[in-house]
Parts: C-alpha cells; sequence; structure tokens
C-alpha cells in the first residue's frame, strides 16, 4: 500500500530576472513500513521535495496524495490538519520550544490539536521507552544533549502515529555515535511500527539504513537504488558511495 504518492512535481522560483527550477519534474512513492533517504548535492531540491510531500508548500505544478488524499490543491486548512494528522517532521537543528520540558515538548502535537494529553499518558511513556530518555522527561532543550533533543524530537513526531515521518538532515547536526542512535530508531519504527520515513541526508552512513536511497540533480531524480533487507552495513555503503562518486564525475 502507498502511503505517499507524488506525480510530476515542479517548483519554479522566480527572483527578479532569474528563475529557479528546484524541482522539475519528480515522480516519488512510498510504501507503508518503507523508508526512503533522498541524497543529493546542496541546491539539488531535497528540502524543496520534503516540503512539498510534507504540505508545508505548494509546487508550482504537480499533486502529492496523502493516504490517497489530495496535499496540494486543498485549502490551507484542509492542507494544515491533513498534515497535522498524518505528518511528522523532524529537522536537523531539533526545533523543539525551549520554555517546555521534553514530555510536554513531545505532547506538543496532541495539544495543538484540541486533545487531552491525559488520553496519550501511555504513549508517551512508551515513547520516552523508545527513545531511551524516560529518566530526561522533566528536563528543558537547554539541559539535553544534542542527540537527546533529537530524540526528544522523534518521539514527538510519532506521537500522533502519523503516515508518514519527514527528516531534513536528522543527524546533520550531531556526531557520528549520537547520529547512529538516530538512525538506529528511525530504522526500529519501521520495522517494529511500521512507521514509513522520508530523510534528506548528505551522510552515506545515515542513508545506508534506508530500504532504497533516491538521488536528486538540479531538480530532478537521477539515480535510484534498493538496499535489500540482507545486505550488510559496508555492502549498503559501498553501493551508495558508488553512485555518490559516479555523480560527481
Ligand atoms: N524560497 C526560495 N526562493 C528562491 N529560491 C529558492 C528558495 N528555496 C530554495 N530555493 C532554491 O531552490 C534550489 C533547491 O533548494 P533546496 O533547499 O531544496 O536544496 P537542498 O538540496 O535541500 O540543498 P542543501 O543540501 O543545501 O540543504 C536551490 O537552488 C535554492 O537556491
Ligand atoms: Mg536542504
Amino acid at each position: 500500500m502507498s502511503v505517499l504518492e507524488a506525480k510530476q512535481l515542479y517548483k519554479k522560483y522566480v527572483l527578479g530576472e532569474l528563475t529557479v527550477n528546484a524541482l522539475d519534474g519528480v515522480d516519488f512513492q512510498l510504501e507503508k513500513g518503507e523508508f526512503v533517504a533522498i541524497m543529493g548535492p546542496s541546491g539539488s531540491g531535497k528540502s524543496t521535495l520534503l516540503h512539498l510531500i510534507g504540505g508545508l508548500d505548494n509546487p508550482t505544478e504537480g499533486s502529492v496524495l496523502l493516504v490517497n488524499q489530495p496535499l496540494s490543491g486543498i485549502n490551507d486548512n484542509a492542507a494544515t490538519l491533513a498534515r497535522r494528522h498524518n505528518i511528522g517532521f523532524i529537522f536537523q537543528f531539533f526545533n523543539l520550544v525551549p520554555t517546555l520540558n521534553a514530555e510536554e515538548n513531545i505532547l506538543l502535537p496532541i495539544i495543538i490539536d484540541g486533545k487531552d494529553p491525559n488520553d496519550y499518558k501511555a504513549r508517551l511513556d512508551g515513547l520516552l521507552e523508545l527513545v531511551g530518555l524516560s529518566n530526561r522527561r522533566h528536563h528543558r532543550p537547554d539541559q539535553l544533549s544534542g542527540g537527546e533533543q533529537q530524540r526528544v524530537a522523534i518521539a514527538r513526531a510519532l506521537i500522533t502515529k502519523p503516515s508518514v515521518v519527514l527528516a531534513d538532515e536528522p543527524t546533520g547536526n550531531l556526531d557520528s555515535k549520537s547520529g547512529k542512535i538516530i538512525m538506529e530508531l528511525l530504522r526500529h519504527s519501521c520495522d517494529k511500527l511500521r512507521q514509513s520515513i522520508v530523510e534528506v541526508t548528505h551522510d552515506p552512513r545515515a542513508a545506508s539504513y534506508a530500504d532504497r536511497v533516491v538521488f536528486l540533480r538540479d531538480g530532478k531524480i537521477v539515480e535510484e537504488i534498493i538496499l535489500e533487507k540482507k545486505l550488510p552495513f559496508t555492502h549498503r555503503l559501498r553501493k551508495i558511495n558508488t553512485i555518490l562518486e559516479r555523480l560527481e564525475q
């Protein structure tokens, strides 16, 4: 079953005389429980693609279906609700609310949605356990390490059981050990919770946790590889690096 289907996405930015084709005819599909990494040089359109499939921005042309519902072309209110119920975001700089503690940050999407956070106690406890922060639940972001803050952000992204989690460089601001923990958590949520994930990354190691890697250049998908479940880590990495080297030429 496909949870997300984007067809012929175009995004043009016009700045005076200059037109940037940030996305130039991208088709993208995501299956339930699938983990896809998006790679490509700076400016190739990765964040633009993530924003369009997450409904944070509208395409110039093309359509996005999220769990078979159109996301683009609907009014802002409907898009906001669809996004709130079906999408969890994880960002490079964590984007936690500094005045709220870990559990309050995790519950924020529930509160924004007008639901009673008391009904989510069991789920909150489960997620704190999952991300290994049961003993940090009352810490504010400035009392947590970067890796811990990102784990709070993962729990926040998962609290609504969204159809899709979108992560833009989730390990971009972390040391390699914390990055590994984050990637293992994302992988675990696909394998155990059947979460569907799209992750943008520059780091071949972070991409190697995915089931599929999509390579963008100049707003187009130029390569796509499948990383079979059984494939050992070193082979995954080699496969990704081979494509990256070829694309750099
Ligand atoms: N709001 C905007 N106005 C004008 N041009 C933009 C805007 N946002 C992005 N662009 C341009 O669109 C292109 C794609 O940008 P995008 O942010 O998607 O790249 P990216 O692949 O995420 O890069 P990076 O790896 O550096 O994050 C770039 O050339 C960028 O300059
Ligand atoms: Mg980007």
